[in-house]
């Protein structure tokens, strides 16, 4: 009969267990520091705005600072976060390189670190884990596709995205392996237009000045917005994108489908904004001891103009 009541009690106590495990899953009651990029563009908005909403939902009272696309304020903010002794830290990271200094002193306080979306050049010993995509396979699509929309013969001017960052070096690397594999797909122009539209545009006038445009065939702008800019500069300079110079871009943002609804884009590779749930899933993983592999891939498709109508009501367009 002892036995029985030691069984029972043994059973209500894991049940209690399994209560407070639920509440660990969701992260509920932790305190998260979590510093983003800046609000460059409309995917850096929108990813914003579903993380504070998951960690809403979650019941994480989450810290949010705006780094103004500067990784010095992402340092400054880590560290105040290091020294408030929260229960863990998320990084969107500016640039690739300069985190490890950072990262170790997170790491001697026991505050573990999930980094999302671009990638860091640190010892992965020194953070959790990384929920992104796959850049470089962003710019394989990118590039796969204008080779089969041109044939394999394309003079492309590129508008790269912020310097340093991965998601500007691994989708130019994607891109342009793809292309070497067909000598008449060239860059004949690239330059950086920080991932803004206003960057985007500026780039693609000084383009269109400083060489003939129908020798152009393409414009692959690593993010919408700058290709977003950019057909304003073609539309300035009497020139009809997607039909003059084929559009190819990454995101999928509302914006970019309403450019396709117009006849004004050709394509775009999508990045998920969604990673604020695998993050904090990460975070409850790490705070409970479990061993995740360094990279959580989020997937992303490739769209067109026949279905740009559904995205754009589908997204909120
Ligand atoms: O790091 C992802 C990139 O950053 C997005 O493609 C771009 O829009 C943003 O600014």
């Amino acid at each position: 009969m002892r036995f029985v009541k030691v069984l029972l009690l043994v059973a209500m106590l894991l049940s209690v267990g399994s209560v407070f495990a639920q509440d660990a899953g969701s992260g509920a009651g932790l305190t998260i520091g979590f510093s983003q990029v800046g609000s460059e563009s409309a995917w850096r908005t929108a990813f914003t705005e579903a993380v504070k909403a998951e960690a809403e939902a979650r019941g994480i009272n989450l810290l949010f600072s705006d780094a103004q696309q500067k990784q010095e304020n992402q340092i400054a903010a880590v560290r105040s976060w290091i020294a408030q002794g929260v229960d863990a830290i998320i990084i969107a990271p500016v640039v690739e390189t300069g985190w490890d200094e950072v990262l170790q002193e997170a790491q001697d306080a026991e505050i573990p670190v999930v980094i999302v979306d671009r990638n860091v050049t640190a010892d992965p010993s020194l953070f959790v884990t990384r929920v992104s995509s796959d850049f470089v396979h962003e710019g394989r699509l990118a590039a796969a596709w204008l080779v089969q929309a041109t044939a394999g013969k394309c003079a492309i001017v590129e508008l790269q995205g912020t310097v340093g960052s991965s998601a500007a070096l691994d989708r130019q690397k994607g891109f342009n392996e793809v292309i070497a594999l067909f000598p008449d797909m060239k860059i004949v122009a690239s330059q950086s237009g920080d991932f803004t539209r206003t960057g985007g545009k500026q780039v693609m006038e000084s383009f269109l000045n400083s060489m003939d445009p129908s020798s152009i065939c393409a414009v692959w702008a690593h993010n919408d917005d700058m290709l977003i800019g950019a057909t304003q500069a073609m539309k300035e300079a009497g020139l009809d994108p997607a039909d003059d110079i084929l559009t190819i871009s990454v995101d999928a943002i509302p914006d970019i489908f309403k450019a396709m609804m117009d006849g004004d884009a050709n394509a775009t590779v999508e990045l998920s904004p969604y990673m604020g749930g695998p993050a904090f899933d990460a975070v409850v993983a790490a705070l409970n001891g479990v061993e995740l592999p360094k990279w959580i891939p989020v997937a992303g498709g490739i769209y067109f103009p026949d279905t740009a109508a559904e995205e754009y009501a589908k997204r909120g367009g």
